[in-house]
């Protein structure tokens, strides 16, 4: 499989920060003392480190990781799992959108996360390797993540469709779960974390069990940037650095859109979250 590009280029970090904080182009030019065509630059993608960083930095940026960013300098070694997990990327519109099914391979009990706009590559799995779909998991309700529900629950109608209770409802069988609820399949243990902000009732699936620990994250954050939310954004900066930044630091991150990483990664590079140096 070709490798997913990032979710995000550096401007669209610092467009999402600067919205989410409400901070204007003439406040960030005055803050960050640059002129307003280095910023205009900027912001349409040019790449001008000294500009770059200076609006990193009056954003609550990390102003090398955003510079990084901006060269290309980095992408996230992709994690592997030797067995129990396969991501999915299906197109929607002009982007593409993940969805993940995770599988105890001794009962050969399966979960999915989200659906995307197509399932056909997970029924394949779910065939090929004779799995039983226990539970169908949402992260948020946007179309993009459940386009193919009926389609999934449809094929599995032995499995059952769970939901926030905060987001709207994604499915007739729906039934909703709160924060701090755990599931089991086979000898997985899947726990509900409430990671709003993106959408009201986002939540993360905290996943044990498999090689190694397991966040499925919806759209709280992208490798090298973070969910978007023009008006929830510090809840989503507050719930990502309090529930996914205290998760292990082996933890392997999986998100709605771009490709996987891990939070000892994040923690390096991304330029929302990372500190010093
Ligand atoms: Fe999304």
């Amino acid at each position: 499989m070709p490798l997913i590009p990032l979710e995000d280029n550096f401007d669209d970090v610092i467009n999402k920060a600067q919205r989410g904080l409400g901070v204007s182009d003439e406040e960030l030019i005055r803050r960050a003392e640059v002129s307003a065509e280095d910023l205009a630059k900027v912001k349409n993608g040019e790449v001008i480190s000294a500009v770059i960083r200076r609006v990193a930095r009056h954003l609550g940026l990390n102003p090398r990781a955003l510079d990084a960013l901006a060269k290309h300098e980095w992408y996230p070694q992709i994690p592997v799992f030797p067995r129990g997990f396969a991501a999915f990327n299906t197109p929607f519109d002009d982007m593409t959108v993940n969805s993940y099914l995770v599988w105890d391979s001794k009962s050969r009990e399966a979960l999915a996360i989200d659906t995307g706009s197509s399932v056909e590559g997970m029924l394949d799995v779910i065939k090929s390797d004779r799995l039983r779909l226990k539970y169908i998991f949402i992260t948020h309700n946007h179309s993009d993540h459940i386009a193919a529900l009926p389609e999934l629950a449809a094929a599995h109608p032995q499995a059952e469709v769970w939901s926030h209770e905060l987001e709207p409802v994604p499915h007739d069988s729906a039934q909703y779960f709160k924060e701090g609820v755990h599931f089991h399949v086979g000898a997985l243990s899947i726990k509900t974390l409430l990671t709003s902000g993106h959408s009201p009732g986002q939540t993360t699936f905290f996943i044990k069990g498999l090689s190694w620990p397991l966040a499925v994250i919806g759209d709280s954050l992208f490798s090298s940037s973070v969910g978007g939310s023009p008006t929830h954004f510090r809840e989503q900066l507050k719930h990502d650095r309090s529930k996914i930044f205290t998760l292990p630091r082996d933890t392997v991150l999986a998100p709605g859109h771009g490709p996987l990483t891990s939070l000892a990664q994040e923690k390096q590079h991304n330029p929302v979250f990372c500190y010093g140096g």
